[in-house]
């Protein structure tokens, strides 16, 4: 099952702040995955962007007035939020916040929301000091209480001149937000720690010794799990990877840092994901000095980090913690993967077809085969994000996960 907005119907309420220009860009993004976006403006709204743009963004009519949408015979109030995934209002001013958090309905937009039985989510944008006021903490206290989601503004320079709380964030994060209100939460409860990327193993102060991995289908993993209802923590080596939204992310370098990181944070996960590549070996002793070529010849003695995957399958607790594992292979997949995943013990092993270069290391594309206690399942050679849903519907329709925390 993809998360998508492909097909959703989104209420974008929009409030009379300048980041509502921001907006458009993502009723853009929104109409460009196929969602079917109604934007509904309070007239404050207006002042600052023209109904006009947010209707050819969206192709669709975009609402501002109560009387004259039910007049005109469109769709009302109600009609709006019954047909609708969920209200994403963007940006919320200080003013609209006050109004929903007293069930004000004097227009459109507030009515829409009193009248809504859909998730709604509030992005707030305002002045730092408004922002900052004890009355807009205490709505937004009460919008929290009614089940709204807020995701809260991030700091920076503001319009108004002022640094501080109080920006929209970017696309990026709410669409993440957005796509886990609007998706069957089928990890839900499951709190779940995913390892991706290389690790470094240091010669000396500029050298290491890693490897191609580039942390993708980790990263998937851990994006898909929260749009999918996990609470999520991410331990990673070095990327060049966004970091994703609502995931709790642990950065390391070594295999060292790797395995201390996960063996104080996995005994309270009900789903272990190591997709990492981790280094097997690392140097004997590092340098402190930068190792110099006044030598023809250079030996570097390594040495066995733990197998951090191996470890946690004799130490996990097999009635209340799943256990997945990678493994690269260039031949012979089942075999290996089978040897795998006796051999350290898992419950599902994601064997990675690194024979081909349209799949593996540092493209988009992934080719897995998954092998467990049933059998084996080819998955379709697709994108690492697919793939990473790909192996979520395998671990809900096999019932392989352990009953969630209560
Ligand atoms: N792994 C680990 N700690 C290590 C090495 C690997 O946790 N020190 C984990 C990886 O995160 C991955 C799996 O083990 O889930 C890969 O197993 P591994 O035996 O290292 O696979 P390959 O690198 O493919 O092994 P080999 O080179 O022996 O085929």
């Amino acid at each position: 099952m993809t998360h998508s907005f492909a097909g959703k119907r989104i209420v974008v309420g929009v409030t009379g702040s300048i980041a509502a220009f921001k907006v458009a860009g993502w009723v853009s993004a929104l109409a460009k995955e196929e969602a079917l976006v109604d934007v509904v403006m309070t007239v404050a709204a207006t002042k600052f962007v023209s109904p006009l743009t947010f209707g050819s963004l969206s192709g669709r009519p975009v609402y501002e007035d109560m009387f004259s949408a039910e007049q005109e015979g469109t769709i009302s109030h109600i009609g709006l939020s019954r047909e609708a995934d969920c209200i994403l209002i963007a940006p919320a001013t200080a003013h609209t916040i006050a109004r929903l958090a007293y069930g004000l309905a004097d227009d459109l937009l507030s009515t829409t929301v009193l009248a809504a039985r859909i998730p709604v989510i509030i992005c707030p944008a305002m002045n730092v000091q408004m922002y900052g006021h004890p009355a807009t903490a205490r709505n937004m206290k009460i919008l929290k209480d009614f089940g709204y989601l807020v995701i809260e503004p991030e700091s920076g320079l503001m319009a108004c001149g002022e640094e501080g709380s109080g920006r929209l964030p970017e696309w990026e994060k709410v669409a993440e937000y957005v796509l886990r209100e609007i998706s069957a939460k089928d990890l839900d409860g499951q709190r779940v720690l995913v390892t991706a990327g290389p690790t470094r193993e240091p010669s000396d102060p500029v050298r290491f010794l890693s490897n191609r991995s580039s942390g993708k289908m980790g990263y998937a993993l851990a994006r898909t799990a929260f749009r999918r209802g996990a609470e999520v923590t991410l331990i990673s080596g070095p990327t060049t990877q966004q970091p994703p939204a609502g995931v709790e992310l642990i950065k390391v370098t070594t295999a060292m840092d790797m395995h201390q990181e996960v063996m104080a944070r996995y005994q309270d996960k009900s789903v272990i994901v190591k997709a990492a590549a981790v280094s097997d070996f690392r140097c004997a002793t590092q340098s402190d000095q930068k190792i110099k070529k006044d030598r023809s010849s250079l030996v570097m003695e390594l040495e066995q980090n733990p197998d951090i995957l191996k470890e946690l399958g004799a130490l996990r607790d097999h009635d209340r913690q799943l256990l997945i594992g990678f493994a690269a292979e260039s031949s012979n997949i089942e075999e290996e993967g089978r040897k795998k995943l006796l051999g350290k013990g898992l419950d599902l092993i994601a064997v990675n077809d690194i024979s081909s270069s349209t799949c593996g290391f540092e493209v988009d594309n992934n080719q897995i085969t998954l092998i467990d206690s049933s059998g084996v399942k080819k998955l379709l050679h697709t994108s690492k994000i697919k793939t990473a849903d790909l192996i979520w519907d395998h671990v809900v329709t096999n019932k392989m996960l352990k009953p969630a925390r209560p």
